[in-house]
């Protein structure tokens, strides 16, 4: 039973009759002169059982909940994180019919099966439903943590499920509930994108990223090594790890020792980790270094979404500027060509050599770059944005805070072109007008009711 299901008072137990006849030697003092001795002993152990037991389960039914549009206030505990670990039943034969059902290759013969870590994501989402489309056997595992707006998550979920995916609800540290989904599945491949991602929030909240990308990718990498078969990975890292580089584009070749942010440095630690798996164990890994990923069912808390919103609302869209103003730039990538790249990974990945967490031979260890080649200053962004949605934005230059995030990003895709087959085809424009579409659908927004200077306040 779930730890808040329990009723907060016994309100069920039968309170005894008063008893009338006492003993006279085992009266108490006066004050309490009609409780029989029995009774008293009861109810203390009574108050010392409900104590226990508050005490008991306290730390985790206490974990604050989560706002649904605030990302900067929702994961300051780590409470929060325990009751992410325990928080869904599974299990049982129901649930397991469920999980193989999702996870068996329809279509294409000698297809894959994949487990999708953090599938209600903005990618994970994307990817499942791909993999899905295209026949192969997906289940998606996520823990609906609340860094930003659960319903969002909850909506891709729906959709997932109509799909044919099943989101099994859960934390990616729990390491008996890993094991048990290699139980039921011998899963071909992982696609691993659960993470705390964003690179300001970890000034709020620097234990979520060591929870969900140190400690919970090793989790991840533990129930793959010892599964058998070993799948191979794929998983998401990132452009930051690239930070103070100042060589451009950048180059898988290039230093990446000089993170800027916690998150950088948590990917980067995730690269490293990769290295040791493959080295010790012979998982087969392919770390994706995403490049600014735009496009609909998008993350709340990046730019082009907040920005959207902010200028719908008549709000300033603070525009950041490095040292002498110089241009903050990105390599924004629509969501479709990081889908095909990633679907590219996992059809190139060669497969792991070991089984039962016992090495057999070398396996492939890869990293590439999966940008769009063409950094796009923030401004441009802005006017774009003001384009689609027939709205002047309220434009705030500000100093770029030193908080983690970097001035320029720019891929070289030079790998990924020639070993995967990587073109991305999408320009920023179409994206974000199918980013927009989405957004106005998304919020029953529609752009015919702008006030008298173009804004719209409510939908
Ligand atoms: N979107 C981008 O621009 C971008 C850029 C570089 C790298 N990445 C990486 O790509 C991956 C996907 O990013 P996204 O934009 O879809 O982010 P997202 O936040 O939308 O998706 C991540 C999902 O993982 C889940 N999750 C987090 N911690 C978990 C845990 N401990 N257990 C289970 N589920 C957990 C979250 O609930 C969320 O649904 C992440 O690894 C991210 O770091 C994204």
């Amino acid at each position: 039973m779930d730890i808040d299901d329990a009723p907060s008072t016994p309100g069920k137990w039968k309170m005894e009759k008063p008893h009338h006849r006492h003993h006279p030697r085992l009266l108490l003092p006066r004050w309490h002169h009609s409780y029989p001795v029995s009774k008293l002993v009861f109810w203390s152990f009574f108050a010392l059982a409900l104590f226990l037991a508050i005490f008991l389960l306290s730390p985790r039914s206490s974990a604050p909940a989560r706002t649904p549009d605030s990302f900067a206030s929702s994961s300051t505990s780590s409470g929060v994180r325990r009751a992410a670990l325990q928080m869904a039943p599974w299990g049982g034969p129901a649930w397991e019919k469920r999980v193989r059902s999702s996870a068996r290759v329809r279509r294409n013969p000698g297809g894959a099966s994949v487990l999708v870590t953090g599938a209600a994501g903005f990618v994970g989402m994307h990817v499942a439903a791909a993999l899905k489309r295209r026949g192969d056997g997906v289940l998606g595992l996520d823990n609906f943590n609340g860094y930003y707006d659960p319903s969002l998550k909850r909506a891709r979920q729906a959709l997932l499920d109509r799909a044919g995916v099943f989101v099994v609800e859960g934390d990616i540290n729990d390491g008996a509930l890993l094991r048990k989904l290699f139980d039921v599945v011998p899963f071909t491949h992982v696609v691993h994108l659960a993470a705390q991602a964003g690179v300001r929030h970890a000034l709020v909240d620097p234990a979520s990223y060591v929870h969900s990308n140190v400690a919970g990718l090793v989790s991840v990498l533990e129930a793959a090594k010892a599964a058998d078969p070993q799948p191979a990975i794929v998983w998401a890292s990132s452009s930051s790890v690239y930070g103070l580089n100042s060589r451009v584009p950048f180059s898988e070749a290039h230093r990446t020792d000089r993170p800027a942010s916690l998150y950088a440095a948590t990917k980067k630690a995730g690269e490293e980790i990769a290295h040791a798996y493959n080295h010790i164990y012979g998982l087969s890994i392919t770390g994706l270094r995403f490049f600014t990923v735009y496009g609909p069912w998008g993350r709340p808390d990046m730019a082009y979404f907040f920005f959207t919103r902010d200028i719908l609302l008549g709000k300033p869209v603070s525009i950041f500027e490095g040292p002498d103003h110089a241009t903050v730039a990105r390599d924004f990538t629509y969501i479709d060509d990081i889908v095909k790249g990633c679907l590219a990974a996992l059809d190139h990945a060669g497969k792991s050599t070991g089984s039962g967490g016992k090495k057999r031979g070398p396996a492939p260890l890869r990293i590439y770059n999966l940008g769009n080649t063409s950094p796009v200053p923030v401004t441009k962004l802005v006017s774009i944005l003001e384009r689609l949605l027939k709205v002047k934005a309220v434009k705030k230059l500000v100093k770029m805070p030193r908080n983690g995030d970097v001035q320029f990003t720019h891929a070289n895709i030079t790998f990924a072109q020639k070993e995967l087959g990587y073109r991305p085809t999408t320009g920023l424009h179409t994206g974000l007008k199918k980013f927009v579409r989405w957004y106005l659908e998304y919020y029953s927004i529609s752009l015919s009711k702008n006030d008298s200077k173009g804004r719209r306040i409510s939908s």
